[in-house]
């Protein structure tokens, strides 16, 4: 509230979302408030089990095993965003166990801006098997790397604009402090200005790109939708930070025809905690996940725009099936008497990383840069099996 009125009343919605997520003190992340998992606020496929880690790992190899076969010198798997470090930590593992030799010549970097995070990862990979360091992007663009980057799950915890069609205009939506004769002042979602052709010159750019324009008349009146605003500085720094290499993100994304259909009048936005969702975003703010779906057609235009070749992209459950999930399945009806307790949790944790109604539906979207990309990807982008 104070901050609201230190800002005159209303701020944009990106403000509010970047506070409510990334304040040191009162952001859900920056103060490490939320907690990964399944017995914590929300589950990701990574905290579910070592599965995801294990079937992830034959694609990073041969992206690894590609670089190491152009040259010599160090190799780094970047993570942006580990969370409890669980995917780093299982990854790490996979990549030792299975190629020591590519493992031998690896680093692992973690890119985490939020600090009460970064303790929980430190604790988590105490004992990696890999040489693992926290650095920022700003660190990373001075010393470039050859490697890969994972985002699992975090370019939709980076702030996003939102704005609302009022029938005739496009507005942005901000938060305000509603006054009155109440006791306590409220918080509210509010319809701000027009957009000005020049004063929000970068949002009419993304209506456009979004392909909002075409289709605003059909849209009912109070239509609102989320604006990736962060997408494109994010791809920008990921790009000078990797001079060659390969950037794999997983996260919810949608195509620009989904994600504008008239039906989904207010938007992809959810706000997370206690393993229960809601749509309000302005719930109990800094102690829910906030989290808006991406959009396929605007990590293109960023990708491009910054110099990341687009390879392709699956829906996860074909991502992990060609990966060998199904024959991962069938080899745990093998197992002896003694191990089918372990045996049952991993067989529900890998139906559960295809669920077409829940993470089968995510999207592995996969980039490269560099002299890499004369050599083919092939793993998780072939046909299931
Ligand atoms: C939804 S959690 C995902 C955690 C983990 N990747 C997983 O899937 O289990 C989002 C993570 O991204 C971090 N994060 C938020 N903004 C970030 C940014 N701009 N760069 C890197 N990490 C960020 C958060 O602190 C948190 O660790």
């Amino acid at each position: 509230m104070a901050r609201l009125q230190s800002c005159g009343g209303a701020v944009s919605f990106a403000t509010y979302m970047d506070w409510a997520l990334h304040d040191p003190e009162h952001g859900a992340y920056g103060s490490g408030r939320l907690q990964v998992g399944t017995g914590g606020d929300f589950a990701t496929s990574p905290s579910l089990g070592p599965e995801f880690a294990g079937l992830l790992a034959p694609q990073l190899a041969q992206w690894l095993g590609q670089l190491a076969a152009a040259g010599p010198g160090p190799l780094t798997l970047l993570e942006a965003g580990p969370g409890e470090g669980e995917l780093a930590a299982d990854l790490a593992r996979a990549l030792a166990a299975g190629w020591p030799e590519l493992a031998g010549r690896c680093q692992l970097v973690l890119i985490e801006p939020n600090p009460g995070m970064a303790q929980r990862q430190r604790q988590r990979l105490a004992s990696c098997p890999l040489s693992v360091r926290w650095c920022n992007f700003a660190e990373l663009e001075a010393q470039p790397c050859r490697g890969v980057l994972l985002a699992h799950e975090v370019l939709d915890a980076l702030a996003v604009e939102r704005v609302i069609w009022d029938g005739a205009r496009w507005r942005r939506q901000q938060v305000g402090l509603l006054g009155g004769l109440r006791p306590e002042p409220l918080i509210a979602l509010q319809h701000g200005q027009p957009l000005q052709p020049q004063a929000d010159a970068a949002l009419l750019v993304e209506l456009q790109l979004r392909g909002l324009l075409k289709v605003q008349a059909g849209l009912p009146c109070g239509w609102t939708t989320e604006l990736q605003v962060g997408v494109a500085p994010w791809y920008a720094e990921a790009a000078a930070s990797l001079v060659e290499g390969h950037l794999l993100v997983i996260d919810y994304a949608l195509e620009a025809w989904r994600y504008n259909a008239p039906s989904r009048i207010g938007g992809t936005l959810m706000a997370y905690r206690g393993q229960r969702a809601s749509p309000d975003p302005l719930l109990e703010p800094g102690t829910w996940d906030l989290t808006a779906h991406l959009c396929l057609e605007t990590l293109e235009t960023a990708a491009r725009a910054t110099g990341w070749q687009p390879l392709g992209q699956r829906r996860q459950g074909e991502a992990l099936l060609a990966l060998g999930l199904a024959q991962q399945l069938h080899g745990l009806q093998q197992c002896e008497p003694d191990q089918l307790a372990a045996a049952l949790a991993s067989r529900e944790a890998l139906l559960r990383l295809v669920d077409p109604a829940g993470l089968g539906d995510f999207r592995w979207i996969a980039y490269g840069r560099g002299e890499v990309l004369k050599q083919p990807t092939t793993l998780f982008l072939r046909e299931p099996h």
